[in-house]
């Protein structure tokens, strides 16, 4: 090798890493911010990002120099937030249940905003972190999600006066209520559908002499698609009418968008490890797959592959696409065109992969069980 073609692969090498990982593009990130804001006229300190939804000290960073606040799952979430130098009065602890253990840490460790949504947390709240503020989060419909988060969270409507009492007789403070429409929700029936439902409650709330003062529109906002800006757009025009009736009427409006302002920032790229034929059609092997984060594609969501090495695409041919374990469900798509060339080596490119995929470790700052052998 002479010393220019072993220059130009030190470059090359220096560029790249070898596969597979993932490129998260921090200016993607503080277009989504600025957009979500501008549309929905937030100010950035009512933006509260889930760090579930992607953990990166460097995301954290970002967000917090543009005066986000942010939302933690777990306490490793919330030290995790703290060492990265967070201040505690811009944590919202958004697990509506949590252990005694890790509310009397919390608020040891300064937190004193909370989700809750029955009336055991309350009372763990009213003992563990006397005088906090909490939100009440309700059940609403996920028709529409990608992937729904209803049934294991959210009280009914009549819990929810119930426990907003049950919450200021017991030395707490309920300021308002939030909810989900789950994950990359499209539709606009829907969400227009939980906007009417959460404006009906507060009324409600009102006359019974207990004023909203927060309402938390959660996450949910489409940003797995190709078409997610559209939907956006058309989702914006129903919600936002609620949004300025809400803030006329002196209510703080907060919002928790996690993959609409990282999803798209991030892509992994890959390579292909073996072409195999088998059974009439072509088997794409991976150096990464479902199991490295990708676990959404078991409940049914969909990801963008694209092969990075083929300049000129030319005829494409079906392929299923599968990861490198020995687990048959560890294909990311039974049914990819890719071009007919695609070999061994080419880079193949996964998005969008900036939400919930390298956070996937230790989900929700949840760490796996030790094992101990006996
Ligand atoms: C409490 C809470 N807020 C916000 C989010 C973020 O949702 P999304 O990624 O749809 O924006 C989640 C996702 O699970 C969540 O659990």
């Amino acid at each position: 090798m002479n010393l220019f073609r072993f220059l130009f692969y030190v470059c090359r090498k220096k560029m790249r890493p070898s596969t597979p990982y993932i490129i998260i593009y921090k200016d993607q990130i503080q277009k989504n911010l600025d957009n979500f804001c501008n549309k929905l006229k937030f100010e950035t300190d009512e933006i509260f990002f889930p760090i579930k939804v992607n953990n990166n000290s460097e995301i954290i960073s970002l967000l917090d120099k543009a005066k986000c606040r942010f939302e933690a799952a777990s306490i490793n979430e919330i030290r995790l937030l703290l060492n990265c130098g967070i201040d505690p009065s811009v944590i919202l602890y958004g697990n509506p249940v949590k252990s005694n253990h890790d509310i009397i840490t919390a608020h040891n460790l300064g937190i004193n905003f909370f989700v809750a949504d029955s009336f055991k947390e309350i009372e763990k709240l009213s003992s563990f972190a006397p005088n906090s503020n909490i939100i009440v989060r309700i059940e609403v419909s996920n028709e529409g999600a990608s992937w729904k988060l209803t049934e294991k969270f959210g009280c009914s409507d009549d819990e929810a006066k119930l426990i907003f009492e049950e919450a200021s007789n017991k030395n707490l403070n309920p300021l308002g209520l939030s909810f989900h429409v789950g994950w990359n929700n499209k539709s606009i029936k829907n969400w227009e559908k939980v906007m009417l439902h959460a404006e009906d409650l507060r009324i409600k709330l009102n006359k019974s002499g207990r004023r909203i003062e927060i309402i938390d529109l959660g996450g949910g906002f489409p940003a797995h698609d190709e078409d997610s800006e559209i939907y956006f757009e058309e989702i914006l025009q129903k919600i936002l009418p609620y949004l300025h009736h809400w803030r006329n009427s002196g209510i703080k409006v907060i919002a928790e968008p996690g993959s609409y302002l990282v999803a798209n920032a991030g892509v992994l790229y890959s390579s292909v490890i073996e072409k195999i034929k088998r059974k009439e059609k072509y088997w794409v092997f991976l150096d990464t797959g479902v199991f490295q984060g990708f676990y959404w594609i078991l409940g049914g969501l969909k990801y963008r592959i694209k092969n990075e090495s083929t300049k000129n695409p030319g005829e494409l041919t079906e392929f299923v696409i599968t990861g490198p374990t020995c687990d048959s469900f560890d294909i990311f798509e039974k049914n990819a065109f890719l071009p007919a060339q695609t070999n061994v080596g080419d880079i193949i490119s996964i998005s969008p992969a900036g939400a919930y995929i390298h956070s996937a470790q230790n989900y929700n700052g949840f760490e796996y069980p030790p094992e101990i052998v006996r």
